[in-house]
């Protein structure tokens, strides 16, 4: 599935969308239920949350429980937008796989239990992969920004999943994994453009509705660090890939609804995932970019938040973001 089409509104969620009066609580945040040295668990704290401490790469979403769980449900969101397909690119039966930014490994051990013949590698400067793991699954810490030490032309599928904010070099980054695939191997890449948009007319139209307001800010601090929050945005990705030297390289995006106001019951369902997950995920969003980079304070931080929560449970928002995935293969 891939879909540019408005997403249309469930009326029995919605309601009319021209009456102020808001139904109850509609299901749009929270009603879906919802081998590594010591050194590496030495966390930042800041205002209470978690943050990896690597010395190259100062990553900007804390790792605390909190928010990987928010991560793993953005994992089933993609799967389910996918038809539970774990990666779009045309290989069959991969064999060396590496997962860039592998979080808590989440995507990494689902190919290595699909796909029991491949080795599957997932790499991350953060140390919160589990340690109970398929024998053909590992996980290192590393970090992608940096010279790769993986052997050259050893994989055949390299996976690089909702690293924004976190990369100052992304044709670096895409370069590298060029040079560490076979010939014949493939690159996938997926992100999210954090724009929050809207399917209704009274804030899709409104220039200073907080959604808008929200991701400039994000914009503003990625710009300020060096380290994007719009690479899924005026086709990057694709550009960036194809520069590396990737050849058949294919583009798909899917509008992401948040909240279960779709009508249609698959981006319902989605949208039930995903308001889970932007409801895990606010605060720890916004308290380093915000607060730590563009220097607010902790009580304009929740402020700002609790207006974003507060717009997103109202099914009036009608709220989605663009999710952006490209793949392409080395010749
Ligand atoms: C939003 S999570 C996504 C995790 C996983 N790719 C997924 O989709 O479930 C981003 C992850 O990228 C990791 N990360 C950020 N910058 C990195 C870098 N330079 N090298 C390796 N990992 C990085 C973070 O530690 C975090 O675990």
């Amino acid at each position: 599935m891939s879909s540019q089409a408005p997403i249309e509104f469930d009326p029995s969620v919605v309601g009319d969308l021209d009456d102020a009066s808001v139904l109850g609580d509609a299901g749009s945040l929270r009603d879906s239920t919802t081998s590594i040295t010591s050194s590496i668990y030495q966390y930042r704290n800041i205002h209470g949350r978690l943050y990896q401490s690597s010395e190259t790469t100062e990553y900007w979403a804390p790792t605390d429980n909190r928010h990987i769980e928010g991560n793993d449900v953005a994992h089933q969101t993609t799967l389910m937008l996918m038809n539970n397909k774990l990666f779009a690119a045309p290989i069959e039966n991969p064999k060396r796989v590496l997962d860039i930014g592998t979080g808590t490994g989440i995507w990494a051990i689902d190919v290595a239990n699909d796909f029991p013949t491949a080795k599957v590698i997932g790499t991350d400067i953060s140390a919160v992969q589990p340690s109970w793991i398929p024998p053909n699954c590992t996980f290192q810490i590393d970090d992608a920004q940096l010279d790769w030490t993986f052997q050259k032309s050893s994989f055949d599928l390299i996976h690089i999943r909702n690293l924004f904010g976190g990369i100052d070099d992304w044709p670096k980054l895409y370069r590298q994994a060029f040079e560490h695939l076979e010939p014949g191997g493939w690159i996938e890449s997926i992100e999210i453009d954090i724009e929050t948009r809207s399917e209704n007319p009274r804030i899709h139209n409104d220039p200073d509705h907080i959604f808008k307001k929200w991701c400039k800010l994000f914009w503003e601090a990625g710009d300020k660090t060096g380290r994007t929050f719009r690479i899924a945005r005026d086709g990057q990705m694709q550009k960036y890939i194809e520069e590396a030297g990737f050849v058949d390289v294919q583009h798909r995006w899917w509008k992401v609804p948040i909240g279960g106001w779709a009508r249609d019951p698959l981006l319902k369902q989605v949208g039930l995932y995903n308001g889970l997950y932007i409801d895990l995920s606010l605060d720890g969003f916004a308290l380093y970019p915000i607060g730590q980079i563009l220097g607010w304070s902790l009580d304009q931080v929740h402020d700002l938040v609790s207006g974003m929560r507060k717009e997103f449970t109202d099914p009036k928002s009608l709220p989605y973001y663009n999710l952006h995935l490209v793949y392409g293969r080395k010749p």
